[in-house]
């Protein structure tokens, strides 16, 4: 009795089987995919800019500085715009942090036109992409749009914070169709900064007047952080200006600017370390003259986005103690010290303007890429 059963099953199970694969031969014979579901993400573009922004960034000549905006037309295939498409519209769905931003402004800043951001909700089966930024979107995604969403819109997932500040949900897979953030594969990418070549050719820059070596300021003091243990051995061989609620002496932004521009060189270490999550820690010091001393990814992922030459990383150095005594070298010389700023005879460091930038960008992508596009798995991409 028993024997015939599992005879009976067997049988059924070979049936099945063979039908599967019959089946699927068919499928797959016919069905050419047109998206890799297999792998995420889908890119059209190879691994990022890495290799091509690292041989760009040879830097013993810094006449060759990375162009982020011609690398991505470079490696993407843009369908062409014509003057007379219809404008692009972008909802932004939600304000990042509650933070409004001039919404006409993506023409003059960007020179990017044919794009129209709203924040109008009942524009929603209008609008070609609707951005939504991570850390403003409830758990139970309750204040997410409820209409159905139109064949040809594209949501946009937004984040600037690390994967070790921003809360992974697994809700969020399968729902946006396209990435913005500091990360160089994302399809938007927003770094925290931008260095560009100087429109006037080059120039002579005048370095700020100095009165502070090493300067530090910090709102989130965790003493588990890397930087806080770097900075504990760090101050036993240098003496460091340190500002910032982490040490019980806030700044206005105004004094910020001050403090930074006065120090010869600013602690640009990272909350988190993560590839190509370099902040305005690094960027404020590069714009306001200061030498960063940067703490965060290799030095080979600085590199992918600023002149070598332009800032020291803590690697370099086999210890805090060996920094501390070249950053006393070049406090004692300098021509030394002005070594780190000949990048700025050719190139502006500018910081991104938080919101606005995605929001233009995000805009200015969907209009040249038609094409179809979903992250599947963001949280394996982006905390896995
Ligand atoms: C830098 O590049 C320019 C143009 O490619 C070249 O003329 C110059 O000799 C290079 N300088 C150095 C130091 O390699
Ligand atoms: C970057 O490249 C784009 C496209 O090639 C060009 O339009 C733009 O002017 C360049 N920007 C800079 C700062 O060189
Ligand atoms: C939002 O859009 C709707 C539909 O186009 C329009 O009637 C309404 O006046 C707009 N609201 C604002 C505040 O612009
Ligand atoms: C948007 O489209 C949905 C159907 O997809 C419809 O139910 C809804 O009324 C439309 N909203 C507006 C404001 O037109
Ligand atoms: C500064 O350093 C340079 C290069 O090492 C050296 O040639 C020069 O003599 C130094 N100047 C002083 C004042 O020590
Ligand atoms: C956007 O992504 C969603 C979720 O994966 C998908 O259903 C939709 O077809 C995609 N739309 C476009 C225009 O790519």
């Amino acid at each position: 009795m028993e024997l015939q059963i599992s005879s009976r099953v067997c049988q059924n199970v070979l049936i099945t089987m063979v039908l599967l694969i019959c089946f699927s031969a068919i499928f797959f014979t016919y069905y050419k995919p047109t998206v890799n579901w297999l792998k995420w993400p889908t890119f059209s573009r190879p691994d990022s800019c890495r290799d091509i922004c690292i041989n760009a960034l040879k830097m013993s000549n810094q006449t060759e500085m990375v162009n982020i905006t011609s690398i991505t037309n470079l490696l993407t295939q843009a369908e062409p715009v014509t003057q007379t498409d219809p404008d692009t519209i972008l909802l932004i769905w939600m304000w990042p942090f509650g933070q409004k931003f001039d919404l006409g402004s993506c023409g003059s800043l960007y020179s990017i036109h044919g794009c129209r951001l709203t924040d109008n909700r009942s524009q929603f089966n209008n609008s070609h992409g609707v951005l939504f930024h991570h850390r403003d979107i409830h758990g139970d995604l309750s204040n997410m749009p409820k209409l159905p969403r139109p064949l040809f819109q594209k949501w946009i997932w937004m984040n600037m914070e690390s994967p070790s500040h921003s809360a992974q949900r697994s809700a969020l897979n399968n729902l946006f169709n396209l990435t913005a953030s500091y990360r160089l594969d994302s399809d938007i990418l927003v770094p925290y900064g931008r260095i560009s070549e100087e429109t006037g050719g080059k120039t002579t820059y005048t370095v700020p007047h100095k009165n502070k070596l090493v300067c530090w300021i910090v709102s989130n003091w965790n003493s588990n952080h890397k930087r806080s243990q770097y900075y504990r051995q760090f101050k036993q061989h240098i003496s460091i200006e340190t500002y910032g609620r982490g040490f019980s002496k806030p700044i206005s932004n105004e004094d910020y600017l001050d403090v930074v521009s006065s120090c010869k060189f600013y602690l640009s270490f990272e909350n988190s370390i993560h590839k190509d999550y370099i902040t305005e820690k690094l960027y404020n010091p590069l714009k306001l003259g200061t030498v960063p001393v940067a703490l965060g990814p290799p030095r080979k992922n600085y590199e992918e986005l600023i002149p070598g030459s332009a800032f020291i990383h803590v690697d370099d150095f086999s210890s805090p103690k060996e920094l501390a005594e070249h950053l006393k070298v070049l406090d004692q010389n300098e021509s030394l010290y002005r070594q780190y700023f000949t990048w700025r005879e050719h190139f502006v460091a500018s910081s991104t303007h938080f919101g606005l930038d995605h929001a233009c960008r995000a805009c200015d992508h969907i209009r040249r890429y038609k094409n179809y596009r979903a992250v599947n798995d963001l949280n394996g991409w982006y905390w896995g």
